[in-house]
């Protein structure tokens, strides 16, 4: 075959050997396939600092198979740490990754990423460019113990935070939860966070070599992935084994069952529809909702079970959740695996599901029932929202509760916690202004505390509404991903406080009781919303708020999604002087 590169490399004019000079090519390296190594490796991302080092292992790996590595820095995108959300910034990364492709002389891609938001950035720059790629996943933190338990990196967070404000945990005790946390090295959050539930996402669709998806973020395991996953790319390029042959209409199903199979954040299903929608694939929620209702909780992981991820994966990890869920024809175990096989081949080398003690169960013998995940609509949310039900009090899917109503994450942090805050147990917290364009970027505010008063009185959970996401970490009975969002005239927006909102999870509705003669009036009273609201902005949020599609569809940008003649043709090289 002839190689992408070759359109700058091949022949002996001024431009070729301008070309070769600059890679430090010669003439006897005719035909190898250069492989980018797309490294996010950065101080300000503790995440994906594993990357530093393991980029030399797949360097390793491209040079052993016959190819020519070369490194390339990317935008990180920590969790922690960037303002206001990560996911402001995923669709920017993703575009950075397409455009790296497009311009430079690259024949395939090692993607490595790992924090929540370079995982889905990858594979949707993987969809787009459509040239050999692989994803390698960075792997799973350590779990340092705390008070003689293993720590899940954010969900004992949340717990804590709720039994500090209860006053059941002391300053002493959260100054020692900090120091156990900052303990626990690079890597990814290690319970079924959005990071670990994209990695898993990213094997079974065959993104990722499998068994990769769980390793720990250091060690020789992680180094042999990595070194496997630049072989395997070099073979991938010579057998031109393209990212649109593995993410296909199936792959997507199975991938959203394996969502719900494993207890996954609510966030994936966004991921998953911007996926989709570079590719033209059907990601709606109506077609989630309906993958979903077969498929009980089959990983007994955090938050949604009682392990960490370190354990599902010795305990076979996503080829052996795959099995579980194949058994019960719930998952095509035809697809390609990472490898090159199919799944059905590569199964008989894990654990089965169901085994003494396996924190994979079978559909026989889940961990909760069936669904996980619901879609939610109606007046409330014409567009969809969506609930993590394993996460949430059975006793709390079908309710109807007064609004307590906070217009952006400022508001709610200052009113929250006043004792004049007129509020009860029953009530349903709405925060809004929180959606793709809200703020803008979508930040994980979703998940309001529960009220510091409501808390004291041993209140652990409340129905929430809100149009922005909450961290994969998270619990509670939230309703995330309202859309439209209140930013654009969604009807989040009207809501006042005391109107009725009920919630029927069984019937997968979401309701506002309020008249629709007072809506318009309240609407009218309102005017129209401006997009991006009253503020200014520049730049990438600029850009951002102006493009950016609702959750229902992905969050990604309008001009970035379906495959158009050009999204197929742009990898061809227009190569002359630059
Ligand atoms: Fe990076 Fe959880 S904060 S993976």
């Amino acid at each position: 075959m002839t190689l992408r590169s070759a359109g700058w490399f091949a022949g002996d004019d001024e431009v070729a050997v301008l070309h070769r000079v600059a890679l430090r090519l010669g003439p006897e390296d005719a035909g190898r396939p250069v492989i980018g190594i797309a490294d996010t490796a950065s101080d300000l991302n503790p995440c994906n600092a594993g990357f530093t080092a393991l980029a030399e292992h797949v360097a390793d790996g491209v040079r052993a198979a016959g190819g020519a590595p070369v490194r390339f820095p990317v935008m990180s995108l920590g969790e922690d740490l960037m303002k206001p959300s990560a996911m402001l910034y995923r669709n920017l990364v993703a575009m950075e990754l397409e455009e790296t492709v497009r311009a430079y002389p690259l024949d395939g891609v090692v993607h490595l990423a790992n924090c929540d938001k370079t995982v889905p950035a990858a594979l949707m720059a993987a969809a787009s460019a459509d040239v050999p790629a692989l994803l390698l996943l960075g792997g799973a933190r350590s779990a340092p113990e705390f008070r003689g338990r293993a720590l899940g990196a954010g969900t004992d967070l949340w717990r804590a935070l709720d039994d500090r404000r209860a006053g059941v945990l002391d300053d002493a005790g959260w100054r020692g939860l900090e120091q156990c946390l900052a303990c626990a090295g690079p890597g990814a959050c290690n319970v079924m966070g959005t990071a670990s539930t994209l990695a898993m996402l990213t094997e079974a669709m065959g993104m990722a070599l499998p068994g990769t998806a769980l390793l720990d973020a250091v060690g020789p395991d992680i180094e042999a992935a990595a070194r496997a996953t630049g072989e395997r790319l070099v073979a991938m390029v010579r057998a031109d084994e393209r990212p649109s042959a593995r993410l296909t209409q199936a792959a997507l199903d199975t991938a959203a069952r394996v969502l719900a199979a494993v207890g996954g954040s609510t966030n994936a299903v966004i991921h998953l529809a911007a996926v989709a929608g570079r590719l033209g694939l059907d990601a709606s929620l109506d077609r989630f909702d309906a993958l979903w209702r077969d498929v009980p909780l089959l990983a007994d992981v955090e938050p949604c079970g009682s392990g960490l991820v370190h354990r599902l994966r010795r305990d076979g990890g996503l080829p052996t959740v795959l099995a579980a869920l194949g058994a019960g024809g719930l998952a095509d175990l035809d697809a390609v695996a990472g490898d090159g096989r199919a799944w059905r081949d590569v199964l008989p080398a894990y654990p089965a599901p169901g085994a003494d003690g396996s924190l994979v169960r079978t559909l026989a013998d889940p961990v909760l029932p069936a669904p996980t995940l619901a879609a939610v609509s109606g007046t409330l949310a014409p567009s969809g929202a969506v609930i993590k039900v394993a996460a949430a009090s059975p006793d709390l899917l079908a309710h109807t509760g007064r609004a307590v109503v906070f217009d952006s994450y400022d508001d709610m942090r200052t009113r929250l916690d006043d004792p004049a805050l007129d509020v009860d147990p029953g009530d349903v917290l709405v925060v809004r202004g929180c959606g793709p364009v809200g703020v803008p970027g979508m930040p994980e505010w979703g998940m309001a505390p529960i009220p510091q008063r409501l808390v004291e009185r041993g209140v652990r959970d409340m129905v929430r509404v809100s149009d922005g996401r909450m961290s994969g970490t998270s619990f509670g009975t939230v309703v995330l991903h309202v859309a439209p969002e209140a930013a654009v005239g969604g009807p989040l927006g009207l809501v006042e406080d005391g109107d009725r909102v009920r919630l029927d999870v069984p019937a997968r509705r979401l309701d506002l009781l309020v008249p629709d003669a007072e809506l318009a009036r309240r609407r009218s009273a309102r005017g129209a919303a401006p997009r991006a609201g009253a503020r200014h902005l520049r730049g990438w949020p600029r850009l951002y708020a102006d493009h950016v599609l609702q959750a229902d569809r992905g969050a990604d940008l309008d001009f970035l999604t379906a495959p158009t003649p050009a999204h197929r043709t742009f990898v061809e090289p227009v190569v002359g002087r630059s």
